[in-house]
């Protein structure tokens, strides 16, 4: 079957960028999809302001984006993942809150549909034994800030099909992005590696080692990477990165993954990170 119409659960900065490649790169029609208008409206500005950007550089005439933008239809109710012929979960990184969203897509959808989630870290497998179709459930983790991010973790859960993966991949390179295999395990691997280092930055915040500019500026510099794992921390957003240090410290059973104290306050306090304007930084 042809993929034509993809539905995106979640209109979040994970669901907006997808949207966004996958509209603009793919030339799929896309059904964006949250719980409420004012969120989904929030993600198609941002898809707006980014595709707005890509006028102003040169990169995209002004009729490719307001065609980009009327592949975009706007939903609120999850009965229209109906119409979709493949879906992409990109709801809030919580296991309860995913397991429903697949136990209702597997009741909407068509039975041949692929369901794939963007999880960053809880199992495919335990996501597709929710549903009926667990051949067809499959990861499909996208990095942040989507449009510029290459890499995409396809992720076979114990049941995954091969065909289902095949069709995963190539939908991935459609979007333009670069999809390399992993196996189910917690945070695949993109995760398992990066987020323990973020974690280990906090602790070295936390016993006062440096600043919180220091330690990104010794991490630039020190490592090459292109931003500090605490301004980091602020652009994935730090709940999600607390609920990946729990999966990771859940599922391994291993103390080497426990959140740092520091992450668990910041997150109580509300202090996400970017999407917040406050985490280890202010943005205004
Ligand atoms: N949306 C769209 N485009 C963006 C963007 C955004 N949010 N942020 C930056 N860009 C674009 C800019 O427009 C610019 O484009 P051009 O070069 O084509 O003009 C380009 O990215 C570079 O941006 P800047 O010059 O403003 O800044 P920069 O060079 O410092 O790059 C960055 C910014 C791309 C974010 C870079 O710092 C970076 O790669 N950081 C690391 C990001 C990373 O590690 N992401 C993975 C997070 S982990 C994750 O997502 C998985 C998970 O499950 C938690």
């Amino acid at each position: 079957m042809e993929v034509k119409t993809i539905g995106i659960v979640g209109a979040g900065q994970m669901g907006s960028g997808i949207a966004q490649v996958a509209a603009q790169v793919g030339g799929f029609n896309i059904i964006l999809n949250d719980i409420a208008e004012e969120f989904v409206n929030r993600g198609l500005k941002t898809v707006t302001t980014n595709l707005e950007r890509l006028v102003e550089k040169g990169r995209l005439t002004s009729e490719e984006k307001e065609a980009v933008l009327g592949r975009i239809k706007k939903s609120v109710a999850l009965r229209d993942m109906e119409q979709a012929d493949f879906i992409i979960e990109a709801a809030t990184e919580r296991e309860d809150l995913k397991i429903n969203i697949f136990r209702e897509l597997d009741k909407l959808c068509r039975p041949e549909i692929i369901l794939a989630s963007n999880t960053s870290s809880i199992p495919i497998t335990r996501i597709s034994a929710a549903t009926n179709r667990p051949d067809k459930v499959i990861g499909m983790h996208f990095f942040n800030p989507v449009p510029v991010m290459r890499l995409v973790e396809v992720i076979k859960g114990l049941a995954t099909s091969d065909e289902t993966f095949q069709i995963t991949f190539s939908l991935a390179e459609k979007m333009g992005k670069t999809p390399v295999r992993c196996n189910d395990f917690p945070g695949f691997v993109a995760n398992r590696i990066l987020v323990p280092m973020i974690n280990e930055a906090i602790y070295a915040l936390m016993e006062g080692v440096g600043e919180a500019k220091d330690i990104d500026e010794i991490m630039k510099l020190g490592a090459n990477h292109p931003m500090g794992p605490l301004a980091l921390a602020d652009l994935i957003g730090l709940d999600t990165c607390l609920a990946i240090m729990e999966v990771l410290h859940k599922g391994f059973g291993d103390d080497k993954y426990r959140p740092c104290p520091l992450l668990r306050k910041y997150v109580d306090a509300g202090y996400l990170g970017r999407k917040t304007g406050r985490g280890f930084y202010e943005y205004k």
